[in-house]
Parts: structure tokens; sequence; C-alpha cells
């Protein structure tokens, strides 16, 4: 089998490394061409823990491929998937969905023969419907079948949510086009993963069924934080607490500083979107969009308490940028709304280190001292600021922090540490959830 994928971005690439690596021949096509070049040359445009060996070791086999020739690569494929980016529309928040529409008419132009058209980005519902309307503009209808296949991979722990998926949702409107995925996906038939098969609205609706609980879980969490140090009450316990019980699950309820990435933030809003364009409103989330954009900035403002009330004339030592850990990816990440907000509120230096993000942090933050490692960052701070849990960030030698800061304070917003062994190094160390421990007299 051959297949074709129109768009070299992150869930592009993954799935075609994925793809090549079950043994099927695959081109990613892109217009980038500088990225299609270094794609060639094995260089890997973004950060993936084990994508650049998985594109390495597939190209060298001949079974990916790059290209800027979509005619060809599609002319030559039995699936087409559309994996193109959906950005939220500028002004709105509904998805914009140019290049899903432009890659769709520019494959219907392009086909050979009996073609599978595949939907991988996320795209609001009824996405899929309006592909078939513009493809058969263009083809036959006997050429052409539209899929909805959403993909469930987590930046950081892609490759392995993709070989090791909890399902595959494929959303076919003929037996024709669901006997091809079903061909295509059949390592994971045989490794049992569970396939939904659907229609092309409901595969829609999945995903984004998915991602805005998800999105409310943490919510949920979140706000439970907040009122546990109101009250006095272990937010990691109360987690523990509801996620053993089977209905509930443990997944998605560390408490922390709001939600951040490509994925969420876009995702709940969009969905809202569709659900008022729909006339049907969804208000939880909503609600959960309203939280999340607050709590960014409440963060701030939480670390500002910490230090006493004023971050004016201090300095501030921040450990991870990211929206999560291993990744080089900035968007919509909390750190993006916290630091301009403490910034705002007169903090005179900010010295940051993140292990994979500063490149990118670079262009997106002003005033901030980007730092060669953790112990860098710290030299002279007020206060150290964890807002990303990177592993290397799990298991700082506390004595030498200790020495490094100019005072002992801490604001761990990702709760990677144990207040009392805080305490116990000397520290007056704040989280989530969890009442400070302050040292007496502080
Ligand atoms: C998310 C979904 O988890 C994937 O299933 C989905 O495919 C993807 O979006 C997408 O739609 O493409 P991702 O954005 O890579 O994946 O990251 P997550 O691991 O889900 O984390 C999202 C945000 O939630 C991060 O800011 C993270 O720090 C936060 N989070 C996550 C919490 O605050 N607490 C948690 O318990 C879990």
């Amino acid at each position: 089998m051959k297949i074709a994928i129109i768009g070299a971005g992150y869930v592009g690439l993954v799935s075609g490394a994925c793809f090549s690596e079950f043994g099927v021949e695959v081109t990613c096509v892109d217009k980038d061409e500088e990225r299609i070049r270094g794609l060639r040359d094995g260089i890997c445009p973004i950060y993936e823990p084990g994508l650049d060996n998985l594109i390495c070791s597939n190209t060298v086999s001949g079974r990916l491929r790059f290209s800027v020739d979509l005619k060809s690569a599609v002319a030559d494929a039995d699936i087409v998937f559309i994996a193109v980016g959906t950005p939220s529309r500028r002004g709105d928040g509904y998805a914009d969905l140019t290049f899903v529409y432009s890659a769709a008419a520019e494959i219907a132009e392009a086909l050979d023969g009996y073609t599978v058209v595949v939907t991988k980005s996320t795209v609001p519902v009824g996405t899929g419907r309006e592909i078939k309307r513009i493809v058969y503009e263009i083809a036959d209808e006997d050429t052409i079948d539209v899929v909805s296949n959403p993909e469930f991979l987590r930046e950081g722990a892609a490759i392995n949510d993709f070989m090791h998926p909890d399902r595959v949702v494929i959303g076919a409107e003929t037996e024709r086009a669901l006997m091809m995925l079903r061909e295509l996906y059949r390592p994971l038939f045989l490794s049992d993963t569970p396939i939904v098969e659907t229609d092309l609205e409901t595969a829609e609706l999945i995903k984004y069924a998915a991602n805005t609980f998800l999105a409310t879980k943490i919510t949920f969490i979140n706000e439970f934080a907040d009122l546990c140090e109101r009250i006095g009450a272990n937010i990691q316990d109360v987690s523990k607490g509801i996620g053993l019980d089977g209905r509930i699950g443990g997944k998605f309820l560390h408490a922390g500083p709001g939600y951040g990435g490509s994925c969420f933030p876009k995702d709940t809003l969009a969905l809202v979107k569709t659900a008022e364009s729909a006339n049907s409103p969804v208000r939880i989330v909503e609600t959960v969009v309203d939280i999340n954009e607050k709590r960014k900035i409440n963060m701030a403002h939480k670390i500002i308490g910490a230090c006493g009330g004023s971050v004016s004339e201090k300095t501030l030592a921040v450990l991870g940028l990211t929206f999560k850990p291993n990744t080089d990816d900035m968007r919509d990440s909390p750190s993006l709304a916290i630091i301009p907000e403490l910034q705002a509120k007169g903090v005179a230096n900010v010295r940051a280190y993140d292990p994979q993000g500063m490149k990118e942090a670079m262009n997106l933050f002003q005033n901030v001292e980007f730092c060669s490692g953790p112990y860098e960052a710290m030299v002279d701070a007020d206060a150290l600021i964890i807002l990303t849990e990177w592993n290397e960030f799990r298991s700082l030698d506390i004595g030498r922090v200790r020495s490094l800061l100019r005072s002992p304070v801490i604001v761990d917003l990702r709760n990677i540490y144990d207040p009392i062994n805080m305490k116990d190094a000397g520290f007056v160390y704040f989280s989530i959830g969890r009442a400070p421990i302050l040292q007496p007299g502080s």
C-alpha cells in the first residue's frame, strides 16, 4: 500500500514515520521547500523523542520519502492524509480551515484512480462533509471517498501513542474506504487495538469530545487545588483518592498552572464556537476556557504573593518555558502569560532556562535573560519558579540551589518536590494545592 501525507508538521511527520515503520510506502508532502530539503538530509524540524531515528531508518530503507510535489505523490497513493495546520482564526476563535480545503481541492485534481482522502488534522464537525462537496465538484464520486481518522497523539509521547493507541477512530461512509483503512491499521488490529468505526461527523466530534473532556478534567482538579489551599487539604491525595476509582481514572489529574499547547486551548475554543453555531451551547467547556485563561494570570499573582506581595526590583529564576516537558513547543504555554504579567508588575530580571524551548522562546519574550542551565538561572535570584516539570528539574542539587538563591523561596507550579523535604532543606516552598510550609519566623 502507498500513502501520501499532506503537511509535514507534527501530526504528518509522526504519522508518516510510524506508518512507514509498519511497512507502508509513505510520501510526506509539504510546500515548505527548506523543510523538505532538511528532512531529506535527516534534519527533523520538530523535537519529539524517537522521531529523528524513526525518520532516518525509514528514509534509508526507502519506505519514507519527502516531496514538495503533491501531484505525483497523490497520483501514486491509495490513501491520502490531510495533516495540515488548523490554527485558531484570528479574532473569532473558529478553526481556520483554509489549508484543509485547499489541500482537498489539490488532491482531487491530482488523483489517479480510486483514492481515499483522510482528515487527520483536528477539524470541526462538518469539515468532512464540506471536503466531500469540494472534491466531488472536481472528481467523480466513484474515484474518491472521504474519511475522518482523528489522531490522539501527545507531544513528547507521540511515537508510543501511535504504535500503542488506546483506540483508532475511523469515520467512513463506504465499505470500500473502511476496508482500506482497516488494511492500513492491520498491524494494530493484530495487537487488539479497539477500532471505533463510525460516520464522518461522529469521528470528528469524538476528537473534540476527548480533548475538551481532558481539558475539563484538568480544570476540575486545578479548581480543587485552589480549594485545597484554602482549607488545608492536599490535592495530590485528592487526585489519588478519586483517580483510583475506575470510573474516574487517575490520568490528567495533575494540578498545575493551567493547560496549554497547540491542542487543548485551540480545540476547546473551536468546540465552543461549533456548539454556539449549532445553537447547542456547551456551557461546561465555555467555563473551562474562561477558568484556564484566568488561571495563568492567577499563577503570576501567586508568585508575587510568594515573593512577599511584590516582585518589584526582584530577580526571578524560571525553570521551564514549554507548555509541558519533552517538547520544544511553546504554543499557548502558561509561561507566555505568567512571565509578561510578572514583568508588568515590575519584576527587574527574569533569568530563564528550558532544555528545548529556548530557541523559540527567544522570539516570544522580551527582557528575559536566557541561561545555559538551571543553576546559572538561579544566581542571585530572589526566588526560584518551576513552570514545567522537565525531568532534569526533579532532582536538583538542593544544597547548591540554596547557596545560589539570594532568598530561599521556591514556587513549584508542577508539584515536583515534597513540601516537607523542602522545609527541612531551609526553603519557603509554595506549590499547587498543598498549603505552603513556612519556615519559623518567615
Ligand atoms: C493533547 C492530547 O492529550 C492528545 O491526545 C491529542 O492528540 C493532542 O492534544 C492533540 O489534539 O493533538 P498534547 O497537547 O500534546 O496532547 O499534551 P497533553 O499531554 O495532553 O497536555 C496538554 C496540557 O495539559 C499541558 O499544558 C499539560 O501540562 C496539561 N496537563 C496535562 C495538566 O496540567 N495536568 C495533567 O494532568 C495533564
